[in-house]
C-alpha cells in the first residue's frame, strides 16, 4: 500500500505517513496541493486498493464461500432481506455476496465502521436493477450523493467500491501492480 500510494504522491513510501479516523479509518497526510483518498480490502490471497485524487471511497472484496447460517438475517436491513429471500435459490449465493460487499464497502466508505447500522441503509443488489444506495436513514439527499459500483474479480469472489461524489458519474479503471489489484476512480465526464 505504501509503494503503491508512494508512486502516486511522488514521495517515499517509508515517508508516507497514516492517520486515522475515529472508527479506524486510515488516511494519508495531506502532502502537496492534491489530496489523495484511498481504501484497501483483502480476503484470502487477494488485495485490492482504491484510489481517488478527489472522493472518498470505500472498496469491499470477499472470497465467496458456503454459508452455514441464515447471516443475511441479522446483517442486512429487513428490506435487503425480503429482496434475497425473494431470489431464485440459483442466485442467492450472487445477490448475498453483492448485498454483503456493498453493504461494507459503504461503511468503508462513509468512514462509521461498524458504529453505522447495517439496517439504517439500504443497497441495491439484484442483477437487474441499477447498483445504488436506496436508503440512509436520516439524509434524503444520500442516495443522489453516493455511487456504488461493481468491482471485476477473479472467478469466486465478488466486491463493490462506494464513493461520496455528489451526484457525479464516475467509472473505475483497473491497474495490476503485481502487488496486488489497483483500482483507480474516475470521473466519466
Ligand atoms: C474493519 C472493517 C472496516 C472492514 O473489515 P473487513 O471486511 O474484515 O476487512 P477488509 O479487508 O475489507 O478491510 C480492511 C482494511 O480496511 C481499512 N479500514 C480499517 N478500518 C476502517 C474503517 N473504519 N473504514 C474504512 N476502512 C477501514 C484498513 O486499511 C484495513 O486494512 P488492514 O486490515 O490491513 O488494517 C469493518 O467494516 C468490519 O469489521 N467489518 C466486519 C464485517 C461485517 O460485519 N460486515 C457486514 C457487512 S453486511
Amino acid at each position: 500500500m505504501r509503494i503503491i500510494l508512494g508512486r502516486y504522491l511522488g514521495i517515499s513510501p517509508r515517508s508516507i505517513g497514516f492517520d486515522y479516523g475515529d472508527n479506524g479509518k486510515p488516511f494519508v497526510q495531506a502532502y502537496g496541493a492534491y489530496p489523495i483518498h484511498f481504501n484497501l480490502s483483502h480476503s484470502a490471497d487477494l488485495a485490492v486498493l482504491a484510489v481517488s485524487d478527489r472522493y472518498e471511497l470505500g472498496i469491499d472484496i470477499e472470497e465467496v464461500r458456503f454459508l452455514k447460517e441464515d447471516i443475511a438475517k441479522w446483517f442486512f436491513s429487513r428490506r435487503e432481506y425480503q429482496a434475497l429471500r425473494s431470489l431464485p435459490a440459483d442466485r442467492y449465493m450472487d445477490g448475498f455476496y453483492r448485498c454483503w460487499t456493498r453493504k461494507e464497502a459503504f461503511i468503508k466508505a462513509h468512514g462509521a465502521g461498524l458504529s453505522l447500522p447495517l439496517d439504517s441503509f439500504d443497497v441495491t443488489f439484484d442483477r437487474s436493477a441499477e447498483s445504488r444506495l436506496e436508503r440512509l436513514e436520516g439524509d434524503t439527499g444520500a442516495p443522489a450523493n453516493w455511487v456504488v459500483l461493481e468491482l471485476e474479480t477473479p472467478i469466486n469472489f465478488a466486491g463493490a467500491v462506494v464513493a461520496s461524489t455528489g451526484g457525479h458519474r464516475v467509472c473505475l479503471r483497473y491497474r495490476n501492480e503485481g502487488i496486488g489489484q489497483l483500482v483507480n476512480l474516475a470521473s466519466r465526464t
